[in-house]
């Protein structure tokens, strides 16, 4: 173990307590855990559970996070230590920045943003490949009180535009062009676009210009960022109210319309500080990594936030698995810096062992640094946490989240107590979620019964207080199922000991390659489409990204055109509109869709067929016949063969 300081307090045990004490006397424990944040002012209530099913945490408390994340640290004898290692295979570069420098750079951004008219409460939305000005210009908006948005880089013009009218913002920062490893992604025209689609316009752009694809600035909109930078006045920490929001990132739901899930200040700054100890057992000073991208939940949490509040190093990875060059890139990061513990999701680690099954690269480099590797984003099915943990002879937590909580609601602890492993579950209830499975008569099932899993409120500090402008959505989508409890959107069961085991989503929501996606939204573009008559997504699963959506569309009976015509300009279509990342390549042309006799079309029955796995008749289906044309569809399409 590799640092054996740090893991002193381990003990068996250690999780039963904290878990019971912080379900037992919630404002204790999290009382505690706020020690490690400095505060400008101390809290009324540490919950503040006047507003039922509403809940608020360090209630009159003030705070800066940026101030906790960066100054602090300076202050405390941290300035010459690396805060973030950029590391870019596919610019071929590694740089560092030390927390010294990142608060002279991150303190004259915020004066730059400041200078625009941006103030405490505004929005900003961030746009931006995976470089240290993306964290920058997050931390410059938390230093100043604004409100940041980061949308991440693989979505279209359109979903941009959706988020610019839900969110407002009085200022953009963009990069002017991101890099993939088979092309250079200009992501100024796709800024422009977005602006002329959406009804909100910003002030104001400020454009960071990377040398790969420098882009055009509109005069009188559009800013340089080293020039607005290098004439600033370094911009002060500002004192914010604890729940005050820090972010609003959007993520998935059930329409097409994304949820713009609210983070505030106070009680994510403590959760996120705890969660580096307790859940991921890392000291201040190590190398912490997260393979994921800043436009994510993960990327906020474990790229930028929770490191940089602990004092670790954060490594920002520009580059890919595999193909950045080869499936050995993963090991000569954590090589090269000394990476203590490495987080991402299952669909990367399925990656490399697709490229090298006998992770023959592994014995390239010296991996003796790494402590534990965490999964996170998708169902980690058993065969991939098995082979990471025998090549890496660490161990694989398996932990499950989601936007909504910004951090871990179940997992092995290892900074309480390290847990026996069970393949295929994220372990146990992590400390302030308290877990249950309900049936539709809104009562516990019995252990190793599926059913909804929710989570009894208050949720604890750092998930989400509410959706942006819109409690009524947070409302019907969360709390609504059963009164009292946090509806998770995941379908499992809790067995005898405990162990939370997530099966499926109970919505139309799948996940791609460790992104979440709605198959709602997929659908809403194909029906745009003048030649559909009606069409239906669904997830089916893949071997390297997990499930890989498809399109099952009915064209219109006066349409005379060629059906792999049509299904290319869908694709293309769904690319244009949602993004690359919807990874949407496949539709087949079928003459009818089943479903019930009410009319609902029978997604899961076809998935079931789709992947070859059992399925039974439904008892309300309209014509049968149907799901057998759509079976011999798919059949000859190469879908359903169980392996
Ligand atoms: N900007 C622009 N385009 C992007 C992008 C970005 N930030 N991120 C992805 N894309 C594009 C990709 O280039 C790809 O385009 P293509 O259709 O032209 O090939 C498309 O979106 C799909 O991306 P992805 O699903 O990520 O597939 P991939 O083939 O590029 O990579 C993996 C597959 C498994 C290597 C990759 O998904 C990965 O590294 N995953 C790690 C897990 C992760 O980051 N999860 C996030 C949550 S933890
Ligand atoms: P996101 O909001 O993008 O983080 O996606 C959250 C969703 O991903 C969850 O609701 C789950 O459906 C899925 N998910 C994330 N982590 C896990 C995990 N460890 N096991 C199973 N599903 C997971």
């Amino acid at each position: 173990m590799g640092n054996p300081e740090a893991r002193a307090d381990l003990r068996e045990g250690a999780w039963q307590a904290a878990h019971a004490r912080s379900l037992a006397e919630p404002e204790a424990f999290w009382g505690e855990a706020a020690a490690a944040i400095d505060w400008h002012k101390p809290w009324t209530r540490v919950l503040d559970d006047s507003n039922p099913p509403f809940y608020r945490w360090f209630a009159g408390a003030e705070l800066n996070t940026c101030y906790n994340a960066v100054d602090r640290h300076v202050a405390g004898g941290r300035g010459e230590q690396p805060a973030i290692i950029h590391d870019s295979p596919v610019t071929g570069s590694v740089t560092s920045i030390t927390y010294a420098e990142l608060q002279g750079r991150v303190a004259r951004l915020a004066g730059a943003l400041r200078e625009l008219g941006v103030d405490k409460g505004d929005r900003v939305i961030v746009y931006m490949p995976m470089v240290p000005e993306a964290a920058i210009a997050m931390l410059a908006c938390a230093r100043i009180g604004a409100v940041h948005s980061v949308v991440f880089g693989g979505f279209s013009a359109r979903e941009l535009a959706t988020r610019i009218d839900d969110a407002k913002p009085k200022v953009i920062v963009a990069g002017s062009c991101g890099i993939e490893p088979n092309r250079v992604v200009p992501y100024k025209p796709l800024l422009d676009d977005a602006i002329a689609q959406a009804a909100h316009k910003p002030e104001r752009c400020v454009i960071f210009q990377r040398e790969q694809l420098p882009a055009d600035l509109i005069p009188g909109r559009d800013l340089d960022w080293a020039q607005i930078a290098a004439a600033a006045e370094p911009a002060d920490c500002v004192p914010v109210a604890a729940t005050d929001p820090l972010y609003i990132l959007y993520t998935s739901g059930t329409t097409g319309q994304p949820k713009g899930v609210v983070r505030d200040n106070g009680g994510h700054a403590v959760a996120m500080t705890w969660s580096m100890r307790h859940v991921y057992g890392v000291e201040p000073g190590e190398v912490f990594w997260s393979a994921s991208d800043v436009g994510w939940v993960v990327g906020h949490s474990y790229i930028v936030y929770a490191p940089l509040l602990h004092g670790c190093t954060t490594v920002l990875y520009e580059g890919k698995p595999v193909g950045t060059p080869d499936a050995g890139a993963f090991w000569r990061v954590i090589e090269q810096h000394k990476v203590a513990v490495l987080f991402t999701a299952p669909t990367a680690f399925r990656a490399i062992k697709r490229d090298d099954p006998h992770a023959e690269h592994l014995g390239r480099y010296d991996t003796s640094t790494l402590r534990a590797l965490f999964l996170a984003g998708e169902r980690c099915d058993p065969n991939t946490l098995d082979w990471a943990g025998e090549i890496l002879g660490v161990p694989v937590v398996d932990h499950w989240w989601q936007t909504e909580t910004g951090w871990a609601i179940a997992a092995n602890c290892l900074g309480l107590e390290q847990l026996p492993i069970k393949s295929g579950s994220p372990t146990k209830p992590v400390p302030g979620y308290d877990v249950q499975v309900l049936g539709d008569d809104g009562l516990p099932v019995a252990a190793g019964s599926i059913g909804r899993i929710m989570i009894k409120l208050p949720l604890p500090p750092g998930c989400l207080p509410t959706l942006w402008g819109n409690d009524e959505r947070y409302r019907a989508s969360y709390l609504s199922a059963e009164p009292g409890f946090y509806l998770s959107g995941d379908a499992g069961f809790l067995d005898d000991d405990g162990y939370v085991f997530v099966m499926s989503r109970i919505d139309d929501i799948i996940n791609v390659a460790g992104h979440r996606l709605s198959t709602g939204g997929m659908e809403a573009v194909l029906a745009s489409h003048p030649d559909v008559a009606e069409c239906a997504v669904i997830g089916v699963a893949d071997p390297l990204k997990g499930e890989l959506p498809l399109g099952l569309v009915v064209i219109k009976c006066d349409v005379d055109r060629a059906e792999a015509e049509i299904a290319a300009e869908l694709v293309a279509k769904v690319r244009e509109e949602i993004g690359p990342v919807a990874a949407f390549k496949s539709v087949l042309v079928v003459p009818r869709l089943p479903k019930t006799r009410s009319g609902k079309i029978l997604r899961g029955t076809m998935k079931h067929i789709a992947e070859g796995t059992d399925y039974r008749m439904p008892a309300t289906i309209d014509d049968p016949a149907i799901l057998e044309e759509i079976q011999g569809t798919l059949a000859a399409a190469g879908y359903g063969a169980s392996d």
